[in-house]
């Protein structure tokens, strides 16, 4: 397994395999059992693979948030070892910013809602390094995971936008026994953190087993008042939207892909998560 430290070291990377297929998994790290099956499906469907670890500081709205987002770079080369992986590229805040002041970058994709509204300038900075590694990875297919679905939805339409060459390949979301979402802010749960955190699993389920017998507004209305019951957790948001416009739905009729989308803090860590209902 190749370590790339530059940019010049992805383009070199590049130019030795040609016109060979690669699957690029971006990623900040922190790496767990739903990266790894990024990996495996990017392995098994093109002929090298390149993964990136960069904890990008662009999108993070909360500095705090920034400060303790997990860094475990030395395992996550080892799990990539592990996995046969053809390269990773692991550069420095300087490497892909040069000039971190200068940078800006404004994406006008969905841009009033969610975690858009959470989290003002998030998506302008995952667009702003998606673009600087898509450009240096030359990738034919990108694996993005369920989990971050506006995130997913953004890049996706982006692309297309751009009318830029790579196959977005949207990836299920892993989830721990209990049903909670992997997560790498995961680790920052305590113990009894993680347990109680299978709340949202529930609540999403309990929804979709509800589906055809109350609306998406009653449910929505139901989903936050059981939040509320559990002071542990300070909702964000919890709505029912369609999965391909984001419009809120009033009626099931309104969407053939209903998707219950839920944000909520524990413990101080952000978590989210989503279901196609
Ligand atoms: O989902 C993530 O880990 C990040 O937002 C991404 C896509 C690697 C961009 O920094």
């Amino acid at each position: 397994m190749k370590i790339l430290y530059t940019t010049q070291d992805v383009t070199n990377w590049r130019e030795e395999n040609g016109s060979d297929t690669i699957g690029f998994v971006p990623t900040m790290g922190a790496l767990h059992e739903g990266h790894l099956s990024l990996v495996d499906q990017s392995k098994a469907e093109n002929n090298h693979t390149l993964v990136s670890i960069f904890v990008n500081p662009t999108q993070f709205n909360d500095p705090q948030d920034f400060k303790n987002y997990p860094i475990t770079v030395d395992a996550d080369l080892q799990l990539l070892s592990a996995l046969s992986v053809d390269a990773v590229f692991v550069p420095s805040v300087q490497e892909m910013y040069p000039d971190l002041l200068k940078e800006s970058f404004h994406v006008p994709i969905l841009t009033e809602t969610l975690e858009a509204k959470m989290r003002p300038g998030h998506f302008d900075g995952v667009i702003t390094i998606i673009r600087k590694l898509f450009d240096l990875a030359q990738a034919t297919k990108v694996y993005l995971g369920e989990k971050d679905f506006q995130q997913l939805s953004i890049i996706q339409s982006w692309v297309k936008k751009e009318k830029r060459a790579e196959i977005i390949v949207p990836c299920p979301t892993f989830r721990e026994s209990h049903g909670l979402a992997m997560s790498s802010r995961n680790v920052r749960l305590s113990a009894a953190g993680r347990e109680k955190a299978c709340l949202i699993f529930k609540i999403l389920q309990e929804v979709k087993s509800q589906k055809n017998l109350q609306s998406p507004p009653e449910l929505e209305i139901w989903a936050r008042s059981e939040f509320h019951l559990f002071p542990a957790f300070q909702l964000e948001y919890f709505e029912i939207i369609d999965a391909q416009t984001f419009a809120p739905l009033a009626d099931w009729e309104d969407s053939e892909h209903p998707l219950a989308v839920v944000a909520a803090f524990l413990e101080g860590v952000r978590l989210i998560d989503n279901m196609r209902l």
